[in-house]
């Protein structure tokens, strides 16, 4: 039987606003994702029998049915009317609980995957309806585009036009510690006083489009940042260590505690990776770019 490999990129959230609490718990935002080239591997096969099993040996990661790559390939099964199985191997590069939306990229590649092996021709629209179910930022991955906008929850996905082949370089710092997106989201309620004021996504959307590095770092913003930091200090000090490296700006992605920063070239992310890697750091370092 066929195996499939792919590979599930990371995303940045260049800008993220969170407008107001839902009815149904949720926060509508408004978001810039950035697909980066930080990734993990997954290897799907077809199974002869019905049984879905995901095989992981990263820490941290569940392999039962609350992994999203399982129940990513359940509700595919479920919205194909199959009964079909599957060997879901993932190789963990994209650190856990990071801001960094690996589970939802994982997911997501399930679903396109599954989608190609089980036969299904679903659409790319009929499949990022499945994925909003599974996660608000798995329907970002199912779009294959390297930047998009995202309102609603997340999962409303316009791509980002006019902006050619733009290539971001980033240095990503890593605290040693996992946060909890519903937490963050809890604590954006409870200190919704400390929300300042952010300039427009459409203000970042112009100066991707003018390919100004100056502009772009001046645009980027996130709410959940003062959240966050407030309750993990190492969020703070990624930000320090990465400012007192010469970067002008950077941010938390997501509900982190993953801060980036962007940098010119290739030559500048190899150079100040290995430089912050020297020593002891209580944080892990990675070089990625715009994919
Ligand atoms: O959509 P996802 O399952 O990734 O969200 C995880 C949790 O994060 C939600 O249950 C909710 O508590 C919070 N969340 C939110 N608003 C969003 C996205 C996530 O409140 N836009």
């Amino acid at each position: 039987m066929k195996t499939l490999t792919l590979l599930s990129y990371a995303k940045l959230n260049l800008y993220l606003k969170v407008l107001n609490r839902r009815e149904d718990g949720y926060h509508n935002i408004k978001t810039i994702f950035e697909r980066i080239s930080l990734c993990d591997t997954i290897i799907i096969k077809p199974r002869r029998d019905n049984k879905i099993k995901i095989f992981c040996d990263a820490p941290g990661v569940p392999v039962d049915s609350s992994n999203l790559a399982f129940r990513s390939a359940r509700a595919l099964r479920e919205a194909g009317k199959v009964n079909y199985g599957a060997d879901i191997k993932i190789i963990k590069r994209i650190p856990v609980g990071a801001g960094l939306g690996g589970g939802s990229s994982n997911a997501a590649a399930v679903l396109t995957g599954l989608n190609k092996l089980w036969r299904l021709n679903f659409s790319r629209k009929i499949l990022a309806r499945i994925a909003a179910d599974i996660g608000s930022d798995v329907p970002f991955f199912i779009y294959d585009i390297p930047f998009g906008a995202g309102s609603g929850r997340g999962e409303r996905i316009k791509p980002l036009a006019g902006l050619g082949n733009i290539v971001l370089w980033h240095i990503i710092l890593m605290p040693k510690i996992k946060v909890s997106t519903p937490l963050i989201y809890d604590k954006w309620d409870a200190f919704s006083g400390l929300t300042s004021r952010t300039p427009g996504a459409k203000i970042l959307t112009l100066a991707l489009q003018k390919r100004s590095l100056p502009l772009i770092s001046r645009a980027l913003s996130n709410s959940l940042e003062m959240v966050t930091a407030k309750l993990y200090p190492q969020v703070n000090q990624a930000k320090e260590k990465l400012t007192q490296s010469g970067l002008k700006s950077c941010l938390m992605s997501g509900s982190g505690p993953a801060v980036f920063g962007i940098v010119s070239s290739r030559k500048e992310a190899v150079a100040l990776s290995s430089r912050l890697g020297k020593g002891r750091m209580p944080f892990k370092i990675f070089a990625a770019k715009t994919v």
